[in-house]
C-alpha cells in the first residue's frame, strides 16, 4: 500500500556539513562569495553521493587579478576541512615547462635512470595524503595554468575528463575523489580597464545594482579571456569558471584583520609568553601601504606583517620586554616605517586575553572614512587605476 503524503521540501536549504564549510571559509576568505558557493555545493554533492562519477568532483576555473585570493581560497578548504592549509596537491604549472619536470609528476617509466628513487607527485598515494578518518576527498590545484607547457597541458586535459592518470610506470591514480582548482590571471588587465574611475575598485562581496552589473560585465571579460586563450575542449571540461573580483580598501583592511589575528592565535597557541597586541588605525594603514598595492592585491601582506610586527615581537620576547598577560598597543610613527610598541595594560587573566585576541583593531573600524584623511595605501590604489 502507498502511504500518501504532500509535504513541501526545501530544495534550497543545505546540510550541516556544507554550512560548516561555508562558515570556516566565510572567516578565512574576504568576498570571493561566488568561489565560495561552487565549493560548497560540489563538496554537499560529494558528501551525499550526487557527484558524476569517473570524473573529478568538479573542475574549478578561477580568474581574476593578483592578489585577490584565488589560491587563498583553496588553502582554506583544506583548512577548514582537514585543519591545515597544506592539505592540497599544489602544482605550480610555471616549474613544469620541460618534460623531466612534468615527469616529477608522473614518474619515470621502469628502467630510466632514478626510476625507483622518484615518488610522483601525482601518485594516489599523494592524492590520499591528506584523508582524514571520515573524509576521504583530495583538492588538487594547477596553479597559474596559463604558464603551464602542452605536455603539462594533454596530462591536465586527461584528468579533467577522465579523472585518471597513467603513471610513468603504468599505474593509474584516481581522481574521481578530487576537486580539481585550476587558476590563472588572464584578462586581469582587461578588467582593470573596465572598474569604475571613480573608486578603481569594485567591492569584492556579492555587489547589487549598478554594481552587479559590473560584476556580470568583468565576468563576462574574464570569460571572453578565457575562451580565447584555452582550447573548447578544455572549457568544456569545466564545471565553472569564477572570476575573482580585486579587493577595495574595505576587504584589504579585512584581510589585514584576518592575519592579524593568525599572528595573535600563533602568540597564544606558545604558551611560552602568551600576551596579546593591538594596532591603531594609523599602524594597520601603515601595513596596507608596505604590503598592499593595486598590482598584487594582498599578496604581500604577510611579508609586512612579518616585518613589521613578527620580527620586532620576537626581539621583545627574546629580550623578555613582554610578560605573560600584557596588552601591547602598536602605533606607526609619521614618515617612518617602523612601528612603536607600547605596554598599554599587563597581568591580563586568559580568558581577558582570549576576548582581546579576537579583536586586533585598537579603534572601531566602523569610523567613517569621510571623518579623516584618505590613508596613503588608498591614494596609491587610485591614483594606480586613474593613471
Ligand atoms: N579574498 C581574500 N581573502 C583573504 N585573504 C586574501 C584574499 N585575497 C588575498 N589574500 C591574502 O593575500 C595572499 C595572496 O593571495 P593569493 O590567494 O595567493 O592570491 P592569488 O589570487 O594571486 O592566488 C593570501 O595568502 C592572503 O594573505
Ligand atoms: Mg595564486
Amino acid at each position: 500500500m502507498i502511504v500518501t503524503s504532500n509535504c513541501r521540501l526545501n530544495p534550497h536549504k543545505s546540510g550541516r556539513n556544507a554550512e560548516m564549510l561555508e562558515a570556516g571559509l566565510r572567516r578565512l576568505v574576504v568576498g570571493q562569495d561566488q568561489a565560495i558557493a561552487k565549493i560548497v555545493d560540489l563538496y554537499q554533492m560529494y558528501m551525499t553521493g550526487m557527484s558524476s562519477p569517473n570524473r573529478p568532483l568538479g573542475n574549478l576555473l578561477f580568474l581574476g587579478p593578483t592578489g585577490s585570493g584565488k589560491t587563498r581560497v583553496v588553502e582554506a578548504t583544506a583548512e577548514t576541512l582537514f585543519g591545515s592549509p597544506d592539505a592540497v596537491v599544489k602544482i605550480n604549472c610555471a616549474e613544469y615547462q620541460h618534460s623531466h619536470e612534468v615527469a616529477k609528476l608522473i614518474g619515470a617509466p621502469p628502467g630510466y635512470l632514478g626510476h625507483r628513487e622518484t615518488h610522483p607527485i601525482l601518485s594516489q598515494e599523494a592524492l590520499n595524503r591528506s584523508h582524514s578518518e571520515t573524509l576521504k576527498l583530495s583538492l588538487v590545484l594547477f596553479d597559474e595554468i596559463e604558464k603551464a607547457s602542452d605536455s603539462l597541458w594533454n596530462l591536465l586535459l586527461g584528468i579533467l575528463d577522465k579523472g585518471s592518470l597513467v603513471l610513468g610506470d603504468n599505474r593509474h591514480t584516481d581522481f574521481s575523489r578530487s576537486l580539481i582548482f585550476l587558476t590563472s590571471n588572464l584578462g586581469a588587465t582587461e578588467m582593470q580597464g573596465l572598474v569604475s574611475p571613480r573608486w578603481g575598485f569594485t567591492t569584492a562581496s556579492q555587489p547589487t545594482g549598478p554594481e552587479s552589473r559590473l560584476g556580470d560585465k568583468l565576468s563576462r571579460v574574464g570569460v571572453e579571456a578565457a575562451r580565447k586563450k584555452f582550447t573548447p575542449e578544455f572549457i568544456n571540461r569545466l564545471d565553472a569558471i569564477v572570476v575573482f573580483n580585486a579587493l577595495g580598501e574595505t576587504e584589504l583592511r579585512q584581510v589585514a584583520e584576518i592575519e592579524l589575528r593568525r599572528v595573535q592565535e600563533r602568540i597564544l597557541a606558545s604558551k611560552a609568553v602568551p600576551f596579546v597586541f593591538r594596532l591603531t588605525t594609523a599602524a594597520v594603514d601603515q601595513l596596507l601601504l608596505e604590503g598592499t598595492d593595486a598590482r598584487y592585491g594582498a599578496r604581500h601582506l604577510r611579508r609586512a606583517i612579518d616585518r613589521l610586527l613578527v620580527r620586532p615581537i620576537s626581539n621583545l620576547l627574546a629580550t623578555e620586554q613582554v610578560r605573560t598577560g600584557d596588552c601591547v598597543l602598536i602605533d606607526s610613527q609619521p614618515n617612518h616605517p617602523e612601528m612603536v610598541f607600547q605596554r598599554e595594560a599587563e597581568a591580563l587573566s586568559s580568558a581577558a586575553m582570549a576576548r582581546m585576541a579576537r579583536l586586533p583593531f585598537a579603534e572601531a573600524a566602523a569610523r567613517p572614512a569621510a571623518a579623516r584623511a584618505e590613508p596613503r595605501f588608498v591614494q596609491r590604489l587610485r591614483a594606480c587605476v586613474d593613471s
